[in-house]
């Protein structure tokens, strides 16, 4: 057992739903593979460049495998792998990768939510849940999260969960088959000692259920 997992952070309410965490199923597969599928165009701008074709790799048979090696990380204590929850249906992922401990406690975070609930704060929501999971029960000081500059919806989720803007990667991650700029953002628990959820909540952009 690794601290902080199994977990189910949430629920936090914004205008798209109500917004949870929790460890992906086996059985989101079907919902899994059909966003993925659907909104292709929208995801593939911004996800690092992988083999083989997308419409396998995302394939309802694809499910298993990466839910396993999912599992497998979180079992480790390598990962805290969530799927994004909307009112009780699967509306994105949300991973916790590379954790560190030691005197590091460090971790990266990234995300991805359904197309057509975007713009309704529950990429903000799922964030802020993370992050007071990862700094409470996981144990950790420190996140960190790389963006393309371009990437305008994804820098202003950081900026409102309080991530700070640290640097440039120049050349850092391979997207859309090229070598991308991107920015880092930290924060640590310093940062936001009350908690993201509840600074979200303090400026109305988000409320308790
Ligand atoms: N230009 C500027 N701002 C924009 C634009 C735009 N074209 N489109 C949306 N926004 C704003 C929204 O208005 C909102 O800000 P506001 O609350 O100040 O109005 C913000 O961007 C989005 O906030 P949320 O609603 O909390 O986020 P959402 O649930 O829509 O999810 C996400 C954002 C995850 C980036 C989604 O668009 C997505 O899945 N994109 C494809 C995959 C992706 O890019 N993932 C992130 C990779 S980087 C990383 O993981 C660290």
């Amino acid at each position: 057992r690794h601290p902080g997992w199994p977990a189910r952070p949430g629920p936090l309410l914004v205008s798209a739903g109500s917004v949870e965490l929790r460890p992906p199923r086996l059985r989101d597969a079907t919902a899994w593979s059909g966003l993925r599928l659907r909104d292709r165009v929208y995801l593939q701008r911004w996800e690092p460049t992988t083999v083989g074709d997308w419409r396998d790799r995302n394939a309802v048979l694809a499910w298993p495998a990466q839910w396993s090696a999912l599992r497998g990380l979180a079992r480790r204590g390598q990962a805290l792998p969530f799927a994004i929850s909307v009112d009780g249906r699967f509306a994105g992922q949300l991973t916790v990768g590379n954790v560190v401990r030691g005197a590091l406690r460090s971790a990266w975070i990234g995300y991805w939510v359904a197309e057509d609930v975007s713009g309704g704060g529950i990429a903000t929501a799922a964030v802020a849940l993370a992050v007071d999971h990862c700094f409470g029960p996981a144990g950790l000081h420190r996140l960190e999260a790389t963006v393309r500059p371009e990437n305008s919806p994804s820098v202003r989720v950081l900026e409102k969960a309080g991530f700070r803007r640290e640097g440039l990667f120049e050349r850092y991650l391979d997207v859309e088959g090229a070598w991308r700029d991107h920015y880092v953002y930290g924060l640590t628990v310093e940062d936001r000692p009350e908690g993201v959820a509840a600074a979200l909540v303090r400026s109305g952009r988000a409320r308790y259920a």
